[in-house]
């Protein structure tokens, strides 16, 4: 018997148990495994129903998804799943935690299903760049109808139990602790009230005479919201083989559906961003089990828009927090900001109306530091000036108690100066929210030259209990995120000032896949806080700091974005919708007359390599220094913190699907055009390039 699946009797039930953990994945293991037991099972004479259950935390969380993208060894899953379809015997499967993908298509291929009610089921596949390719799209819609099988197969997201028995998934769901208890009751119905064990295969009562128009609306829908992408369109496709062919036909329609998914970029791309967000947790050089400290109070400093969110993460996810700020006006502006968003959140049925108030219990409003002293965690997100913030790290030097950890949510500023602030830089490190920070995924824990090494482990580890996708980074200009992102920037204004209109700018990048563009996204952010930090830059006589540009002149006006109506693009009342502004188009006009730029025609593709492979160039400077331990850590920074496609795995690993010789050869082209430090070719790239490596090589 295989060492991952085991088959036993328990009275006249035959019970099948896959126990690969930490998901019992279908890797080839589990796939022999179940036919060698279901075979077991057929040839056990003392059992006349079987049960097919996991053990461990979930039901069969997908297919293997590390055997993707290598040569597949037989059986492969649609034979493991036709096995269980065509067994003789009467197999229920019995369900906890999560069946998903390949999982739940095993268990559609059996004849009943049960499960927990605190179990989930769904195909996940398209969020893989991927589709059900065992069967899924062809036996889900005849047992729920094809409008509920799209919804699930294109949308991705798992059911509750409870959903899935009304929709006709599952048969039964029981409140107990065991799959494997409800699986043997329910063995006994089928036994003794003798239920038709008809497979989903030939059920074709839930799609007969289905409306060719569902597809076609389905179609229409996705071309507005999801046209770049591929997999979402072939799982309609696959659906309607459903609807449309006969059974076995169909499972064909969708074997080449799933194939053609199998070798698209988006799928490398989107299993690239799902192993990336997992590896990122585990720092090199902080194994597994580094000391953490206990983090039980939080602090934040500032009741602004960072602060009041970054309060949010921890009253969202049960942890207490005082929330500080100077003025009681300032603290009741921020804590109503709070209660607005928790109830908008209410209002579309997110969270209860006593969620809300458990919420907000949790956010202690305070003007003294002095409450501030049992507190685990204090995260500063006050205004962005290195004075007012050494100011606050010496305060809370004194007051905080020994062994707290003071974190700094700087965008820009230097860690290890602010640190400097404190007689205990070992305790102080940055932690990085993105805004709107109750929203968004990122958390860039920035560890210091002196920071401890629990203390970088407890940030790393706050960042998962939040929710959060944590990516730990060394201190320099803008960490990782912002200094990528800065490079982009420079390139975006100087490709406007030679020609481009910024509406080019955005359009090209938003092409890409970006859910919006490099100047739609300063308007949302506000010009002026890069307008300020460029000023301070100047001021401090910092040689690289950027030249004055039309952006800055447009700050100058009074033209900060959104919050003023008008920004780079104009805004009208109510609405967040970039309009082109001619008053735009002449200051920029009259600033290239002033500069003697004559404008010339900027093609698209010239705006994409620019705006790409400067980053590409700067991330690859960023692994050179050690600022990033791993190409991964900068794809899941841009995934998560800057809206690049996950379809596309990040900046370093797209970069290697483009071809690290191919983008050499235009960062050198443009180094030789344009000059400058940002296109100094990385040496780095340089060698990957000429070894023929990538950057995850690394
Ligand atoms: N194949 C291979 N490994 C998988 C896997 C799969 N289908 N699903 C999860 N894993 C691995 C993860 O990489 C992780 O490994 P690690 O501990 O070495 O980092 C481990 O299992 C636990 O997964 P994680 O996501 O950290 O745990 P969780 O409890 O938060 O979530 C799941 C569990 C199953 C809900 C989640 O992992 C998931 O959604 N997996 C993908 C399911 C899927 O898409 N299936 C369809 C495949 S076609």
């Amino acid at each position: 018997m295989s060492k991952v699946v085991h088959y036993a009797r328990t009275g006249r039930t035959g019970v099948i148990t896959v126990e690969y953990p930490p998901v019992n994945a279908l890797g080839i293991d589990v796939r022999t495994g179940l036919i060698r037991a279901l075979e077991a099972g057929l040839a056990d004479d003392g059992a006349d129903v079987l049960v097919l259950t996991a053990a461990g935390r979930t039901f069969m969380a997908g297919a293997d998804i590390r055997e993707f993208g290598k040569p597949q060894q037989a059986p492969g899953l649609p034979e493991v799943v036709a096995r269980f379809d065509a067994s003789p015997k009467p197999v229920v499967a019995a369900i906890h935690g999560t069946a998903l993908g390949g999982g739940l298509e095993v268990a559609l291929a059996c004849h009943f299903r049960v499960a927990l009610r605190s179990a989930k089921v769904g195909l996940p596949e398209v969020k893989l760049g991927l589709l059900p390719g065992a069967g899924g799209t062809q036996r889900l819609p005849r047992l729920v109808g094809v409008r509920n099988a799209l919804d699930m197969i294109v949308g991705g997201d798992p059911v509750p139990a409870a959903a899935a028995l009304d929709m006709g998934i599952l048969d039964v769901v029981e409140d107990g602790e065991s799959a494997l208890e409800a699986g043997l009751r329910f063995a006994e119905r089928v036994r003794t009230e003798g239920l038709p064990a008809r497979p989903v295969s030939r059920r074709d009562e839930k799609i007969a005479g289905t409306d060719p128009a569902v597809f076609a609306d389905y179609r229409a829908g996705l071309a507005k919201r999801a046209a770049a992408l591929f997999s979402p369109h072939r799982c309609v496709d696959a659906v309607e083989a459903a609807a449309t062919l006969p059974f076995e036909e169909g499972l064909k329609r969708e074997r080449d559906l799933f194939l053609a998914c199998m070798d698209s970029p988006q799928r490398a791309g989107l299993i690239h961003a799902f192993f990336a967000e997992r590896e990122a947790a585990k720092v090199p050089g902080l194994p597994a089990g580094t000391a953490t400290r206990p983090v039980r109070q939080v602090a934040v400093i500032g009741a602004g828009t960072m602060g009041g969110g970054i309060a949010m993460c921890f009253a969202n996810a049960g942890i207490p927090v005082r929330l500080l700020e100077v003025t009681q006006e300032a603290l009741d502006r921020g804590l109503a900001a709070v209660r607005r968003n928790y109830e908008a959140s209410a209002a579309k049925g997110r969270i209860s109306a006593a969620d809300v108030e458990a919420r907000i219990g949790l956010i202690h409003p305070t003007l003294s530091y002095d409450d501030l002293a049992d507190a685990d965690l204090v995260i500063e997100a006050a205004f962005e000036s290195m004075e007012v913030k050494k100011a606050i790290f010496a305060t809370l030097d004194r007051v905080c108690r020994p062994g707290a950890i003071l974190a700094t949510n700087t965008s820009t500023l230097d860690v290890d100066e602010i640190a400097s602030a404190t007689g205990r830089p070992q305790d102080v490190v940055g932690m990085h929210f993105f805004s709107p920070a109750n929203v968004m995924r990122l958390l860039e824990n920035v560890r210091g030259r002196r920071t401890a090494e629990d203390v970088a482990a407890t940030v790393m580890e706050v960042a998962r209990r939040i929710g959060k996708v944590g990516v730990l980074v060394g201190v320099c200009y803008g960490f990782v995120g912002n200094r990528m992102l800065h490079q982009r920037g420079r390139e975006a204004i100087a490709l406007v000032e030679e020609g481009a209109s910024p509406a080019q700018v955005d359009r090209v990048l938003t092409g890409f896949g970006f859910p919006m563009g490099q100047f739609a996204m300063l308007d949302l952010a506000g010009i002026d806080v890069g307008w300020r930090i460029r000023e301070e830059r100047r001021k401090a006589g910092d040689p690289d700091a950027l030249a004055p540009n039309w952006l800055d002149r447009l700050a100058e006006q009074g033209r900060f974005g959104q919050k003023t109506g008008a920004g780079v693009y104009r805004y009208e009342a109510g609405s967040r919708k970039p309009l082109p502004d001619p008053e735009v188009e002449s200051l920029i006009a009259a600033w290239r007359a002033e500069k003697g730029i004559t404008p010339r025609t900027v093609s698209d593709r010239e705006i994409l390599e620019r705006c790409l492979y400067v980053m590409v160039n700067e991330g690859a400077k960023i692994l050179e220094e050690g600022i990033a331990a791993r190409a991964l850590d900068i794809d899941v920074v841009w995934i998560h913190g800057y809206g690049f496609p996950a379809y596309r795995g990040g900046p370093m690993f797209w970069a290697g699907q483009v071809g690290l010789p191919a983008v050499l050869e235009a960062v050198e082209r443009y180094h030789a055009t344009l000059g400058g430090s940002p296109w100094q070719p990385a040496a780095l790239l340089q060698r990957l390039a000429r070894e023929g490596g990538r950057f995850g090589d690394l």
